[in-house]
């Protein structure tokens, strides 16, 4: 299957190639190339300029903490952790911002710019309501008496991202009057973000979407990119659609709340970006994962934007993950099996893509894509992030099959998986891979 992004000139810096099986990053061009499109800009609150025009240009400010090699930053990395930063996420008529800052919610015409019609329903959780959401009706509604704001308050876990908790949202929008001109904005982590999408992606057939991420692992992957999705009892994310928010805003200062677990769990995925597509953020995150983990500002925010320019490339190159999006996916296979087998809500979902990354990284070392250094290094970064890397004993090798049978990633009844293939920062999406040497990486990691 060719992809349709031939019409993207060739980068030297980073290219994709695709076949009928395999999605692959790669330095050299196989099939296609693409030029990875870039736009990026830093402002204050009040306005903003286009700094930036290329993924792989040099950072131009210090920061106090490691900064990243020339080659893996970009031009909008702030010295001033209150500066704005705004990732674009480029999708034609439906492209849109995502404004990354400290005390964002402080400047309502942010949020006020993107709303469309005259109500807007908040959702939320029991635990995040009590902490923002005054400051985020306040900045719904200061100085703009016409805006009307409903809320609905869902009970907080993983375990209720399901279709009962979903039709607590709708019963709130019917009884509210929304209408298709109607807002839905999400107030909270992945699982308020993936539930708030589906809603407004289904209401009426669709209503407007914003997004307020307050972990960090919303902030660097579920606010960006349109997967919104519940769980089934069957398996995770299952029942969900592809819909793009007007607008996704990130305060950073919402983290000084963010438990250190829930902390690490996000850091997973930003892991998981180096890994995949830069082997130089990758190096930083080595070099400044203590700064991440005491939050310092500069580094958290650091994280976040290349964590979301690298979102943003890929949902921009392939919306609807029909190839090179999926290398996002990196452990998710492996980490999805572990929450819905160890029950939802009881592994948070970083900590088994963790367990998911390592997994997949002793297979691709197996089939002799990766060297072990590669391998140590993975275990060592998600060690010192406080990250598991094996999965619970409860898991069984049948039960890893059984439940990766009916991954989203099977295609005519074969699992394709993202693997690890050469050196750091590249990786292959695949069906390719020897089946046999999949159940040897799941015997090694499970006692029964
Ligand atoms: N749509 C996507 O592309 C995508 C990508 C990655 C993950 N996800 C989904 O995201 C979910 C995981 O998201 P998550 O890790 O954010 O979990 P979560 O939404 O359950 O939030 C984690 C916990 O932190 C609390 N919390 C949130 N913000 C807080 C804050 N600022 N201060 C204090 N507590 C706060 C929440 O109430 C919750 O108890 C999973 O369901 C996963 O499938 C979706």
């Amino acid at each position: 299957m060719i992809m349709a992004f031939s019409s993207y000139n060739f980068n030297p810096f980073l290219s994709f190639s695709f076949s009928s099986t395999t999605t692959t990053t790669t330095l050299l061009p196989r099939l296609y190339s693409i030029k990875l499109k870039w736009k990026s800009r830093t402002s204050t609150p009040f306005g903003s300029k286009v700094v930036g025009s290329s993924i792989r240009s040099s950072p131009t400010q210090s920061i106090p903490v490691e900064s990243p090699s020339p080659s893996g930053g970009s031009k909008t990395m702030t010295s001033n952790s209150s500066a704005l930063t705004i990732v674009e996420v480029d999708l034609g008529n439906r492209s849109y911002p995502v404004y990354i800052g400290s005390g964002l919610l402080h400047h309502p015409h942010f949020l006020q710019k993107h709303l469309v019609g005259k109500k807007v329903l908040v959702v939320t959780n029991t635990t995040i309501a009590s902490l923002y959401l005054d400051k985020v009706i306040d900045a719904l509604t200061r100085d703009n008496p016409e805006i009307s704001v409903e809320t609905v308050i869902l009970p907080d876990g993983e375990k209720y991202k399901n279709m009962e908790t979903l039709m607590k949202v709708f019963q709130q929008a019917i009884e509210s009057r929304l209408d298709r001109r109607s807002t839905f904005l999400a107030l909270g982590g992945g699982v308020i973000g993936d539930m708030c999408g589906f809603a407004a992606s289904t209401f009426m057939r669709g209503a407007s979407f914003i997004q307020v991420p307050t972990t960090v692992m919303a902030q660097v992957d579920s606010s960006v990119g349109g997967k919104t999705a519940i769980n089934h009892p069957l398996g995770k994310n299952l029942i969900g659609s592809f819909y793009q928010p007007q607008c996704t805003l990130i305060d950073t200062d919402t983290l000084t709340t963010l438990s250190d677990r829930e902390l690490s769990s996000g850091l997973a995925e930003v892991i998981k970006c180096g890994l995949i597509m830069d082997a130089d953020f990758f190096k930083w995150q080595e070099e400044n994962i203590n700064a991440l983990l005491a939050k310092n500002p500069h580094a958290i925010a650091y994280a976040i934007k290349r964590s979301c320019e690298i979102k943003a490339q890929l949902v921009s190159l392939d919306e609807m993950e029909c190839g090179i999006r999926a290398i996002l996916n990196f452990g998710h296979t492996f980490g999805h099996a572990i929450e819905n087998g160890v029950g939802y809500g009881q592994w948070l979902h970083g900590e088994a893509i963790a367990v998911g990354m390592v997994m997949a990284a002793d297979l691709s070392l197996r089939l002799g894509w990766i060297d072990e250094t590669l391998v140590k290094r993975i275990h060592t970064i998600l060690e010192h992030a406080r990250l598991p890397t094996s999965p619970p004993q409860c898991m069984t090798f049948e039960m890893f099959k059984s439940i990766m049978s009916v991954d989203k990633k099977v295609a005519d009844g074969v699992l394709r998986l993202v693997l690890l293939k050469g050196t750091l920062g590249n990786c292959t999406f695949t069906s390719d891979y020897d089946k046999e040497t999949l159940d040897e990486t799941l015997r090694s990691f499970c006692k029964f």
